[in-house]
């Protein structure tokens, strides 16, 4: 009998380690941002336009910009949320220009919103808080 009990703690032990990876590798590290961009600048004509976008350093892997609507700028973390280690682990814009995604795994995720269309990744991209008043863009968290 104690045997028994003694198998059954090993395998929860077990099972608990592994959700525990599971759960890390969705875990983009965190990263202090605090960046001011002005849109009016030639570098961002890209972000004049509803659906536009750029890249900016920044952040983990670097921050993807959405111009979703005429007052609203997304910044979204580029680190993949599925195994965001990776050295791939980087989205880009594919070729619809409505989705972001990684180089490996392909995963891929909303430009609209950040939530995944195609797995492996199941936790939408992670994005910082932007305030814009129509110029100025302030991306923090
Ligand atoms: S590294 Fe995230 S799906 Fe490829």
């Amino acid at each position: 009998m104690k045997s028994v009990f003694k198998l059954l703690l090993l395998v929860s032990v077990i099972v608990f380690a592994f959700n525990c990876k599971k759960q890390q590798d969705n875990n983009v590290p965190l990263a202090s941002v605090d960046i001011y961009i002005y849109t009016s600048s030639p570098s961002f004509i890209d972000l004049n336009a509803i659906g536009g976008y750029t890249y900016i350093t920044g952040g983990v892997r670097g921050i993807l910009l959405y111009r979703k609507t005429t007052s609203e700028i997304i910044a979204y973390e580029r680190n993949c949320t599925y195994q965001p280690s990776q050295p791939c682990a980087t989205v880009v814009v594919d070729a619809t220009h409505i989705l972001a995604t990684d180089t490996c795994c392909h995963s891929k995720f909303s430009l609209y919103d950040g939530t995944v269309t195609n797995g492996p990744a199941s936790v939408p991209l992670k994005t910082y808080n932007t305030t814009f008043d129509g110029t100025t863009l302030h991306i923090y968290n």
